[in-house]
């Protein structure tokens, strides 16, 4: 603001470019989550969030962060590195990670050929995103290749036509893992599931 009260472009530009950054932000979660853009998860996913990443432990590698919908809710000493295909919504989840005050490495990566090697991870997360992917059975693979033996995998997916050759947890045991835990929601609409690869 100048002598004359007048408040100067500058600030102008600064305040268009957060509203501008809180739209995006809006827009990008609306087609991240399961109605978190409306403020309804509790309805749908309820506590999945919450459930899926307080088991994670150590390193840890959450696969299709998209907008870091799920950095609030892990333990604050695991090690996180976050991949997604999208880069815009990987920024919006290193922003989220800053203003959580959280450490993360944030990559862009291919769920289909991820870019580690073999037993590199404790845990791996991924929440609403293998539904998203195209071959889930390669991506299942590359996850049961990049984790420990008993190492865990912490998933959250909804029911889609694709299901019917077998759901996320079918097709991890399919490539090795076992069923641990799985828990239906809204009638099996959704469903989170604790996977483990044999070995310890
Ligand atoms: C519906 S969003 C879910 C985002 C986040 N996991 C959540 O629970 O809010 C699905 C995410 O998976 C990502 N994705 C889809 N295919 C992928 C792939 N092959 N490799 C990595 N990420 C992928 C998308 O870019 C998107 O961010």
């Amino acid at each position: 603001m100048d002598d004359s009260g007048v408040r100067s472009p500058q600030v102008f530009r600064m305040l268009r470019r957060s509203r501008s950054n809180r739209a995006r932000r809006r827009r990008l979660d609306r087609r991240s989550g399961y109605g978190s853009g409306y403020g309804c998860e509790w309805l749908t996913i309820r506590d999945s969030r919450d459930w899926v990443c307080r088991q994670a432990r150590g390193r840890t590698l959450e696969l299709g962060v998209g907008t870091g919908l799920n950095l609030r809710w892990y333990p604050g000493d695991v090690e996180l590195v976050a991949v997604d295909l999208d880069r815009e919504r990987l920024d919006v989840s290193a922003e989220r990670a800053q203003e959580l005050g959280r450490a993360v490495r944030v990559a862009v990566a291919d769920g289909h050929r991820l870019p580690f090697g073999r037993d590199t991870f404790d845990a791996i997360v991924c929440t609403l995103a293998i539904c998203d992917v195209d071959d889930r059975a390669a991506t299942m693979a590359e996850v049961y290749r990049v984790v420990q033996p008993g190492g865990v995998v912490l998933l959250l997916d909804h029911l889609e036509p694709r299901w019917r050759h077998g759901r996320p947890a079918t097709v991890g045991e399919r490539v090795g893992f076992t069923v641990v835990e799985r828990q239906r929601l809204w009638a099996g609409y959704f469903e989170r599931v604790r996977l483990q690869k044999p070995g310890e």
